[in-house]
């Protein structure tokens, strides 16, 4: 079938290594020990992630799986013709604890098993969520992982309450986007950095209270920072907190070794650091519900079919998108 994956592993240039054309994924070393018990969704929309750009330089993707199909987001039919959302996350069969973020074993779509940028993926049932009629396919294609993190980092990890203030670094990235749309309708302030002063303007439109140059000093220290830049923010993240503020990290696009660690800071203030990942099957539901009940939708960049998925892999190198960029299969 027609699918964009990982045809080897390139650390240096990644888009080398994708390939958008036909393959037999039953023969791929992840399709072949899909377990047959698991449901063939038809996938009708997918969502790009940073994550596909790692998976293509070699991170968290071993050289003997490939090729591997990429994408962790999907939204599409299941075999009893419903309207379904896939869950990225998959635990490890024996795997007993409450949060499924903390199994681990577990691995997303794409790292072991197939992912998502195809005609068809392979899920266990328990990963289906119900799609609402009133989420077209591409806006629930954004939730899986992207708007997921956002959810958690906001509601589960932050300890933050209505009325607090909030600094999202990074303006125009899929998580920082659901970011601030989720924050605002929290009841948050919400402050926002960017390079760029377009990116910044836009993210003020989506409903940020303010924006300020990448770096910048803050009329105030905040309650919490969402972080998902990394190394060219850290110290700023750090400096930006109120003593016993909130940091919560979710990645690393600029690089995961900062400058500086800014220990002391961090235990003389003392400050709280904690690390976000995706997010349950149960918040992925209840982010569905948010949804529905407040008429947010996410911030989509492009609408890619599958056979040019080339160009989105691109445009999400280039980091010019802003928001989500969709893959369409129909
Ligand atoms: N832990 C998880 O479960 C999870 C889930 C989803 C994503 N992630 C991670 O979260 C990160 C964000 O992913 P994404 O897909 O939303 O967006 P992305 O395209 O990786 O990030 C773009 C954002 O980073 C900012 N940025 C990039 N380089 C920067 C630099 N050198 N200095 C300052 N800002 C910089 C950009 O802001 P401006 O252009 O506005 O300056 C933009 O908002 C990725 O590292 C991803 O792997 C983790």
């Amino acid at each position: 079938m027609l699918a964009a994956y990982a045809a080897r592993i390139d650390p240096d240039r990644p888009l080398d290594a994708l390939a958008v054309g036909e393959i037999d994924i039953a023969a791929t070393p992840g399709g072949a020990q899909t377990p047959d018990d698991w449901v063939e969704i038809e996938v009708r929309a997918a969502a790009l992630n940073h994550h596909d750009l790692f998976s293509l330089r070699g991170v968290g993707l071993p050289s003997e799986a490939v090729p591997m199909v990429l994408g962790c987001d999907a939204a599409g039919i299941a075999p009893d013709g419903s309207e379904v959302i896939v869950h990225s996350v998959i635990n490890d069969p024996g795997y007993a604890g409450q949060d499924t973020t903390c199994d681990p074993r577990r691995t997303l779509l794409s790292e072991r098993y197939p992912g998502t940028l195809a005609e068809r993926v392979r899920v266990p049932r328990r990963n289906l969520v119900v799609k609402p009629a009133e989420l077209e396919f591409a806006e629930a294609a954004c939730l899986p992982t992207a708007w997921l993190t956002a959810y958690r980092m906001l509601f589960v990890q932050s300890g933050l309450r209505p009325g607090q203030t909030v600094l999202v670094q990074g303006a125009g990235g899929g998580v920082a986007t659901a970011l601030v749309l989720l924050a605002r309708h929290a009841g948050l302030q919400v402050w926002v950095t960017s390079r760029s002063p377009e990116r910044g303007e836009r993210a003020v439109g989506l409903g940020a209270h303010a924006w300020f140059p990448s770096g910048a000093r803050l009329p105030e220290r905040v309650d919490a920072v969402m972080e998902s830049v990394g190394a060219a923010t850290w110290s700023h993240s750090i400096n930006a907190l109120r003593p016993g503020g909130t940091v919560v990290l979710c990645g690393t696009t600029s690089g995961a070794e900062p400058a500086r660690a800014e220990l002391t800071r961090i235990f003389f203030r003392p400050l709280r650091v904690i690390g976000s990942t995706m997010g349950t099957r149960e918040e992925l539901q209840d982010l569905v519900g948010l949804l529905v009940a407040t008429g947010l939708r996410p911030v989509i960049d492009s609408r890619t079919p599958l056979a040019d998925a080339r160009d989105a892999f691109r445009r999400l190198e280039s980091g010019a998108g802003f928001g989500k960029l969709v893959i369409t299969t129909a």
